[in-house]
């Protein structure tokens, strides 16, 4: 391999058919009279433009569909060309340099073009030059090498995460891993399960209790996750009734009344709910709202007045003090149920983290923009993840993203994109350069990731996902199912 061209942080190098090279790779450029290395990274594999190369293969293809004898190559030269015709020309990103052994990610030289060897740098290599060591490992699955790779949950801890790919690229199996990694380091993990799909990570694939069994708790809103009224907080209350229920403003003043006179009556009930909105001195509009709110919150079956039936999330995180997932699974609940849902479970998770209840959160949501209301995707990125709740995103429609968490995202797993409209919105995370994303991630086969950000310190490494011996849930519903 020979170094060809530099431009900006771009460098182009020439590589013979026979040097195996591929995308995503590392190649450290050394320059023995510095005695410096540039560390850089393979982003896409061409044919190198050597000048005639056209003329060259025109005229073969002519003479080849002409003559059909024996090719005539007193010189011997035909393998030497066609070895021109064949090299390739790699286009690396400069992502640091290596001075005395250690490594820095500035980049302000130029290695020699006639003297520097270029090498390639395996992951493993590069993972401990880079110090990306893991105290807290959680094991994602294989470098190109064949060798284990981890991330430290530390990396995660007080971030903001986004897993995303095209569909059935593996997102919800890497947000598995990772859930079942933090639980082991001992995390509180809260999952919006929008398919249903992680209530059974206590169970292996052969039906069996795992070793997470008992951390997993699976909660249906309406079903086993279930309150009194006096275990909500009015400010929640109000929040469902604004946001996902679209109550106006004077009748939720109105129903701020009705909440405060019967606490002060101390008969918060449900049946007490509806008996004072039906007699309520007020406007009969407002009292129509009123109504037709009462009755939404009781069909989802979300209160009860019975305090033996409550089962709120409280108590469900004094099960998991020492490490675990609450999987509040949002599966089969039609749109407003679940809006009411995922209101209580921030609302709630707030009030806890404020009163240091429980220390910090990681919350994983699928699909977000399904029940994420507008104004709660700005307070994820900055007032709730100042209050301890650590967000991951996961998605296969990069667009229903706002671009400011792209910006903000300090981790970014990203599956195969093939969408070029899909590739241009993932490329705008901050965390690496727009080329790269695109480049690598049009090219990654299904459950491939490309790790970019804080967990490889800026490194973007590609890594193959591990299998994962959990029950599968959320397989799609098929019509012709497969005849064996
Ligand atoms: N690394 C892996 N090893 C083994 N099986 C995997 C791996 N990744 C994914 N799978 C399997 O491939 C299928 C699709 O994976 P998954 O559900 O994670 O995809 P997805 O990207 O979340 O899809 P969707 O966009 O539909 O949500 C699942 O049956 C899953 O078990
Ligand atoms: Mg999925």
């Amino acid at each position: 391999m020979r170094l060809y061209r530099k431009e900006g942080n771009t460098v182009q190098i020439l590589a013979l058919p026979t040097e195996n090279v591929e995308k995503g790779e590392y190649l450290l450029i050394e320059d023995p009279a510095t005695r410096r290395s540039l560390i850089t990274q393979v982003i896409d594999v061409q044919f190198a433009n050597v000048p005639g190369i056209l003329e060259e293969l025109l005229r073969n293809s002519t003479t080849n569909d002409l003559v059909h004898e024996e090719s005539f190559d007193p010189l011997g030269v035909i393998s030497h060309v066609a070895y021109i015709q064949d090299s390739r020309l790699l286009v690396c990103k400069i992502r640091g340099t290596m001075e005395d052994g250690k490594l820095r990610v500035t980049a302000s030289w130029l290695p020699s073009r006639s003297q520097s060897t270029i090498k390639k740098l395996p992951t493993t290599s590069l993972l401990t030059l880079a110090k990306i060591s893991a105290d807290l490992p959680i094991q994602l699955g294989e470098t190109r090498e064949l060798s284990q790779f981890n991330i430290d949950a530390q990396t995660l801890d007080g971030r903001l995460n986004i897993v995303t790919g095209k569909k059935e690229t593996g997102k919800s199996h890497l947000s598995k891993l990772l859930v079942m990694g933090l639980i082991d380091h001992g995390a509180m993990v809260v999952v919006l399960d929008l398919n249903g799909e992680y209530t059974h990570l206590g169970f292996s694939s052969n039906g069996e209790k795992n070793e997470h069994f008992s951390k997993i708790q699976a909660l249906t809103p309406g079903d086993n996750l279930k309150m009194t009224l006096p275990q909500m907080k009015l400010r929640v209350m109000l929040d469902i009734l604004i946001h996902a229920l679209h109550l106006p403003g004077t009748s939720a003043r109105e129903f701020r009344r009705i909440w405060r006179f019967l606490q002060e009556q101390g008969t918060l009930t449900l049946h007490e709910l509806g008996e004072t909105i039906k007699n309520w001195k007020c406007n009969t509009h407002v009292r129509d709202a009123l109504f037709s709110r009462y009755y939404s919150l009781l069909n989802s079956r979300f209160f009860t007045d019975n305090p033996a039936d409550a089962n709120g999330l409280e108590e469900n995180f004094r099960k998991i003090r020492n490490g675990g997932a609450l999987v509040i699974n949002l599966h089969d609940i039609s749109l407003v149920d679940r809006q009411v849902a995922v209101e209580y479970v921030l609302g709630k998770l707030v009030e806890m983290l404020t009163q240091w209840k429980i220390k910090a959160v990681f919350l994983f949501a699928e699909e977000a923009h399904l029940y994420l209301r507008e104004t709660y995707w700005d307070d994820i990125v900055t007032r709730m993840r100042h209050f301890g709740v650590f967000t991951t995103f996961v998605t296969n429609q990069p667009n229903t993203i706002r671009e400011n968490i792209y910006r903000q995202a300090d981790n970014v797993f990203l599956f195969n994109f093939t969408n070029e409209h899909d590739l241009e919105v993932v490329s705008r995370a901050a965390k690496v350069d727009a080329e790269t994303v695109k480049s690598v991630a049009r090219d990654l086969p299904p459950r491939h990731c490309l790790v970019l950000g804080r967990a490889v310190k800026d490194f973007p490494v590609v890594v193959r996902v591990k299998a994962l011996d959990v029950q599968a849930m959320g397989h799609t519903r098929l019509f012709f199912t497969e005849k064996n």
